[in-house]
Formats: C-alpha cells, sequence, structure tokens
C-alpha cells in the first residue's frame, strides 16, 4: 500500500536538504529580519537606529560601504566589540541579513 505519510516526510527531508546544502544561493531579506531580530538588533536597534556606542545604524546607511563578501567576513569574525557570529549563524544566515541591511535605510 502507498504510504503518503512516508511520501510527504521523504520529500520535506529532501527540501530541507536542498535549501541547507546550497542548492538555494539567492539571499533572503525575510528571513535576514529574523535573523536581526534575535541576533543584531540589541546593539543595531530593531529599527536600524543604533543603540551601543560605536554600532553603525542601518537606517542611515552606515557600515554598509563595503561589498557584501566584507560584511560577511566582519560578521563572521567579529569587528571591534562586536562579536564573532562563527558557529552561531552559516554563511546563508549572514548573507540574508546582510540583504536586510540593505534595505533598511
Ligand atoms: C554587541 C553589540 C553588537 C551586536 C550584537 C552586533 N553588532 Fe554589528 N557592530 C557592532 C559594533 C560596535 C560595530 C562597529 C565595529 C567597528 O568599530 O568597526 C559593528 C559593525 C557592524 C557592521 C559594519 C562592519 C564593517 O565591516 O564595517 C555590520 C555590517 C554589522 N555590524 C552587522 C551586524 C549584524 C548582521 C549583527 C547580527 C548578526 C550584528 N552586527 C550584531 C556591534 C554589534
Amino acid at each position: 500500500m502507498l504510504n503518503i505519510g512516508y511520501l510527504k516526510r521523504t520529500l520535506l527531508v529532501a527540501l530541507w536538504w536542498m535549501s541547507g546544502s546550497g542548492l538555494c544561493y539567492a539571499a533572503d531579506p525575510n528571513k535576514g529580519a529574523q535573523v536581526y531580530a534575535t541576533h543584531c538588533a540589541s546593539c543595531h536597534g530593531l529599527s536600524g537606529i543604533s543603540v551601543m556606542m560605536g554600532a553603525p545604524s542601518f537606517a542611515k546607511n552606515e557600515g554598509l560601504m563595503s561589498p557584501d563578501s566584507a560584511l560577511l567576513i566582519s560578521i563572521r569574525g567579529g569587528k571591534a566589540a562586536m562579536p564573532a557570529y562563527r558557529g552561531v549563524l552559516n554563511d546563508q544566515d549572514i548573507l540574508d541579513v546582510i540583504a536586510y541591511l540593505r534595505t533598511m535605510n
């Protein structure tokens, strides 16, 4: 007999695998917004107006002059008072959040 539940589960696992394995490269600013609210808003402010001395305000386009590849390195490795997100966020998460930062101004 055909087991629909099993098929659905297999399909979900396949989709999950594809989304995590780099087959989907496009950065998603909507996912980035969730990452931002959880990990970044405590310093950079939920609306992009900084709430910490020295942290750029993305709503004023501060801190966004560098290309995505350079921002990725800053966020991965940390910079000055900003902690490193290596091991906390994967590169896809970081690229999603960078895409979101670029929508905040
Ligand atoms: C503990 C506070 C804090 C948190 C949390 C934080 N940041 Fe920062 N961030 C800073 C500070 C301070 C700077 C300025 C660093 C410097 O002096 O250049 C900064 C700089 C930046 C820059 C500019 C980097 C550059 O190369 O000029 C980006 C982009 C950025 N943060 C993104 C993020 C993102 C995305 C998150 C969440 C994943 C995050 N930050 C979380 C404090 C924070």
